[in-house]
């Protein structure tokens, strides 16, 4: 925790339902963009948090979004498919996602 709060290129996000968290997100900024990665405490999975939490995180991200999945975890790779990421390759069981800068229209 220590390490994550020193990395300036990186930035840790939790989420909170009324007050107790529940799940993080972490955010850490790289060549191309922001790599995310993303968990849920255990007694909270199953009801929607991660995909919810990713979702709203990305929604505020313009820049390109990567995240690498382990193969085999459908939850996570039903949250990226959420969050608006792409399947890109898999690589030694190691499944890559990324979604393309978002350009937001200029509203004269
Ligand atoms: C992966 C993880 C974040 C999922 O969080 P969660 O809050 O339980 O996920 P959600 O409830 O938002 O579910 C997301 C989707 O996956 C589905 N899902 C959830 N658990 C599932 C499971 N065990 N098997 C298959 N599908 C599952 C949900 O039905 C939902 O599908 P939908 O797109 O139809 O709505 C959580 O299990 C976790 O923290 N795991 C350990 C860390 C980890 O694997 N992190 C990912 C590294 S990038």
């Amino acid at each position: 925790m220590t390490s994550i709060l020193e990395n300036e290129n990186r930035k840790l996000y939790v989420a909170e339902i009324d007050g107790v968290p529940v799940g993080t997100v972490r955010v850490d900024s790289e060549k191309y963009g922001y790599e995310l990665s993303w968990t849920v405490s255990p007694m909270m999975r199953g009801s929607g948090i991660g995909k919810e939490m990713v979702s709203q995180l990305a929604k505020g991200i313009s820049e390109p979004v990567r995240a690498e999945i382990k193969s085999g975890n459908i939850a996570s790779i039903r949250i990226a498919e959420g969050a608006g990421l792409i399947f890109e390759r898999e690589e030694e069981g190691v499944l890559y996602y990324h979604r393309d800068a978002i350009h937001q229209p200029i509203i004269p």
